[in-house]
């Protein structure tokens, strides 16, 4: 199937080409085989576009430290529900499906049709809704009776800072008791693409990213609404060789060095009070 996609949307392929990357390797970190099908059955020229994957294990890390939130949050709600924000051609919930969740994918209209066209989305527990995060409708379609986690995996950089707290301050609003994680690039590197984005040695070009979270970006979320209880880092996965098992870890910890990109991107849960 050919698939011809352009600016934050063409993001989704480079993810899905580093992550279906490390899930080829006999000795992966991700087990992911829809991932590896994906592209295979995908029309486009990932080699040309983004050059070799060498950022496999790293996608893997980043996929792997959500995946662990997701888990997290299912030991706690079995049949709770996940809303999926940005989701692209991400196949979470088949690595961490626990029988019983509920999943919805809110996604932009082109990537649902590519979605459906390409995974098997028509379980009694997924759903997908054509619609940005930023129109705040998706959030009548949220089921939070049995606990909510929302998700948002590589989306909130493409916003700009004031969209980024409005849709945080409005699910704080709207989803008591639920918890929202998500991922984003340090204020400095945002700062690096604001120009038209970064190129890369392989002469794909980033979008611009004007959003950057750090520890004082987690401290302006923490007061975004009053219904704002906590928000703290996601701690780093473990992978592979003594850069991404030993030091890349300990770097992500250490104030003031976990700002290099190379080590993991930032990531952070947000805890809504209860009513
Ligand atoms: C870097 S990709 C991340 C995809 C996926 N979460 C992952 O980690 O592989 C960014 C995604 O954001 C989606 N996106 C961009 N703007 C959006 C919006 N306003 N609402 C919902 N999704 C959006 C794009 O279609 C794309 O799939």
């Amino acid at each position: 199937m050919k698939v011809e996609l352009q600016g934050v949307p063409e993001t989704l392929l480079w993810n899905l080409y580093h992550r279906a990357a490390e899930a080829r390797r006999p000795d992966s970190l991700l087990h992911d085989p829809r991932a590896v099908e994906l592209v295979e059955t995908i029309d486009f020229p990932f080699l040309q576009r983004f050059g070799p994957a060498g950022f496999g294990q790293w996608q893997a890390l980043r996929a792997l430290r959500f995946d662990a939130a997701v888990r997290a949050f299912l030991a706690r709600h079995p049949h709770g529900s996940v809303v999926a924000l940005g989701e692209g051609l991400e196949t979470q919930f088949w690595r961490v499906d626990n029988g019983t969740v509920r999943w919805l994918t809110v996604e932009l209209p082109e990537i649902v049709a590519l979605r459906r066209a390409l995974l098997p989305c028509d379980g009694p527990r997924l759903s997908l809704l054509g619609c940005s995060a930023l129109d705040p409708s998706w959030m009548d379609h949220a089921d939070p009776s049995r606990g909510l986690l929302l998700t948002a995996q590589g989306l909130l950089m493409y916003f700009q800072p004031s969209e980024v707290h409005l849709l945080i301050a409005a699910c704080a609003g709207r989803f008591p008791g639920a918890s929202f994680i998500l991922d984003g690039v340090p204020p400095w590197f945002s700062r690096r693409t604001l120009g038209g984005g970064i190129q890369t040695s392989q002469g794909y070009r980033t979008p611009p990213m004007p959003w950057g979270l750090d520890s004082a970006e987690m401290r302006v979320l923490r007061q975004l609404h009053p219904r704002i209880l906590d928000v703290r880092r996601l701690p780093p996965a473990r992978g592979r060789g003594f850069f991404f098992g030993a030091l890349a870890p300990l770097l992500q910890r250490t104030p003031g060095l976990r700002n290099l990109p190379f080590t993991g991107l930032p990531a952070g849960e947000i805890r809504f009070r209860p009513a």
